[in-house]
């Protein structure tokens, strides 16, 4: 077979390839084995000048055609394909920038953790920082170093959840700061000596290593002033757990929020009761932006003496007596007091030296109030249509 006669054979094998290629990875594939550098038009072209001088223009422009109409069939088929390829793109994958936008559920915050949050921002407006302490506590800072001792009839008071690891060793959470504390702890400014013989936890108060969990954040107490020196002034928000019957206000787990403020006696302003009365009063009327009244019942706590709840007058009626305020025109807020003097001997500061006042109150009863939400079990019912009001 002469050149010319192989030229008409690889053009039409090359067109049948071009032709039945499926897509452009075939195509190439194709084109490659005909008019790629060693392909074989290729290389017919590079033969026209081996061939005898007087046929040489004949098979040259012979070869030269069936080269150039073997690329237009690629060329064409590679047309077809790209058309191809967008007919099927438009088809299966229509953008229709009519169609109403899905809606994107962001999440939020819980309205506990909300209230927590806004509560912490106003004690840090009052000089208050934010301590916090284990939630899975030894019975020595829960009970005996508030002056609860084993056979008292105080630990009546809280029905407790006791833990099975009764092991001494375990280490308990050490009081941490959280990152978003908005101020850092209180330094002290005077060193108080502290007297073992007052009754540390080694000399005075029998210490227990039973682990609960906490019911209450008035460990922390205990916790914060065995390592900071008054003067000091904190806030404890923290989980509590009881082992009772729930109702309407009351839950086995919720939160609580203590406080604590401590000087020295011999301080110019030593703190009182008076101090009490107006940090309860600002954080009342910044919490529910409005002005509130309050007033002290004397009550029992055993580390607080005297002790005494506070009542604010009743926001949902004015005083006047409605079901919320079970008709007396005042409601129960938390329970208050003058740090008791055992208290302080428990951790190892002298009560002649240093005075302050601590209080408790449960957030879930404050954000009921500021909500007028009628049933605490809500908080936790994990009911959308609940939580998606706050
Ligand atoms: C105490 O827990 C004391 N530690 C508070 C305290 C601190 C007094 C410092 C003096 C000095 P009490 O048991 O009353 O006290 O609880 C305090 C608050 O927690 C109550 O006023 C109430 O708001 C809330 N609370 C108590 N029990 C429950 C419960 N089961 N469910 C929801 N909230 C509760």
């Amino acid at each position: 077979m002469d050149l010319e006669q192989q030229a008409r054979v690889f053009l039409a094998q090359a067109k049948r390839a071009a032709e039945n290629a499926k897509n452009a990875q075939g195509l190439n594939a194709a084109f490659q084995e005909y008019l790629g550098r060693r392909g074989l038009l290729r290389d017919l072209l590079r033969n026209v000048g081996s061939i005898p001088e007087l046929d040489r223009p004949r098979v040259g422009r012979a070869v030269h055609i069936a080269v150039a109409a073997a690329e237009e069939a690629f060329s064409q088929k590679l047309r077809e394909l790209e058309a191809h390829e967008e007919a099927h793109v438009l088809a299966h994958e229509r953008l229709d920038v009519t169609i109403p936008g899905k809606k994107v559920h962001r999440g939020r915050l819980h309205v506990l953790n909300r209230l927590r949050r806004e509560i912490e921002r106003i004690f840090a407006g009052l000089g208050f920082s934010v301590a916090v302490g284990p939630e899975v506590e030894d019975a020595w800072h829960n009970f005996d170093a508030l002056n609860i001792p084993e056979d008292h009839p105080a630990r009546d008071m809280w029905d407790t959840l006791w833990l099975k690891s009764q092991n001494p060793s375990t280490p308990l959470g050490i009081l941490s700061s959280p990152k978003d504390n908005a101020e850092p702890y209180a330094e002290p400014r005077r060193t108080i000596p502290r007297s073992s013989a007052l009754g540390s936890r080694r000399a005075g108060v029998r210490r227990s290593s039973a682990l609960l969990l906490r019911t209450h954040t008035s460990p922390v107490q205990i916790r914060y002033m065995m390592e900071h020196q008054p003067p000091f002034h904190i806030i404890v928000p923290g989980r509590v757990y009881r082992f009772e019957a729930t109702d309407a206000t009351h839950e086995v787990q919720f939160w609580q929020l203590e406080g604590l403020m401590v000087s020295r006696r011999d301080d110019p302003d030593p703190v009182s009761i008076g101090h009490f009365l107006w940090v309860i009063e600002q954080f009342y009327s910044q919490f529910f932006k409005k002005s509130v009244t309050t007033r002290l019942r004397p009550s029992f706590f055993p580390f607080t003496e005297p002790s005494f709840e506070v009542e604010m007058r009743c926001l949902f009626c004015g005083g006047r007596g409605c079901t919320s305020c079970a008709h007396s025109g005042w409601l129960e807020m938390l329970g208050a007091g003058m740090v008791h003097p055992k208290v302080f001997r428990a951790v190892g500061l002298n009560p002649t030296d240093v005075q302050g006042f601590a209080f408790g109150m449960g957030l879930e009863r404050l954000a009921m109030m500021k909500y007028k939400i009628p049933d605490i079990r809500l908080f936790r019912s994990g009911d959308m249509r609940f939580l998606q009001q706050f």
